[in-house]
């Protein structure tokens, strides 16, 4: 039984993600879905939102026999992976930008705890471009963001940005 965990602010969840989270399917048999709370960023979605729009949206998703849980985390990610009892953690890289922190991250993640290896995957090229930081600045200026997030995604942004 082969676990991971993937990591981020999924401020909010991208079809990019959803792309890594089926390719992870292929390779584990559960992945943890984990936000990160961070007291540093101000985010579009509180975590209990982002919770539940991972939770919409995974229901609908292609994963085989994978278990896909969403969980949120604070604190040292490797000391969140040993605690879940998880063999890896997955990254997606996009571009070159990507590899160079992810890199540093891997590395400094592999110093601080040896039994967990990080597995980086690549998207479909068509989302090579996509993060939530684009998605929601070019959603905030009016901009066609459909493709890039999931359907019921864009209509809680649509009602966030109408002011509720
Ligand atoms: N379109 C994408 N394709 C591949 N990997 C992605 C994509 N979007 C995010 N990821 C990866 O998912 C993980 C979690 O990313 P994160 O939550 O920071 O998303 P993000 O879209 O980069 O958000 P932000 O713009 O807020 O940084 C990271 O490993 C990131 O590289
Ligand atoms: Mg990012």
């Amino acid at each position: 039984m082969r676990r991971a965990i993937y990591p981020g602010s999924f401020d909010p969840v991208t079809n990019g993600h959803l792309d890594i989270i089926e390719r992870g399917c292929k390779l584990f048999d559960e992945i943890i879905i984990a936000i990160l709370v961070n007291p540093n960023k101000q985010p579009m979605f509180t975590i209990e939102e982002r919770r539940e729009m991972l939770g919409e949206v995974l229901a609908t998703l292609e994963h085989g026999q994978c278990r896909l849980l969403v969980e949120d985390f604070q604190g040292l990610l490797v000391q969140y992976a040993i605690e879940r009892e998880a063999d890896a953690i997955v990254r997606g890289i996009r571009a070159i930008s990507d590899y160079e922190y992810e890199l540093q991250m891997a590395l400094m993640n592999r110093r601080l705890e040896p039994r967990i290896e990080t597995v980086f995957m690549m998207p479909a090229e068509a989302y090579s471009y996509v993060s939530s930081r684009l998605v929601k600045e070019v959603f905030g200026l009016g901009g066609e963001i459909e493709g890039l997030v999931p359907k019921a995604v864009e209509a809680r942004m649509r009602r966030k940005l109408d002011g509720n």
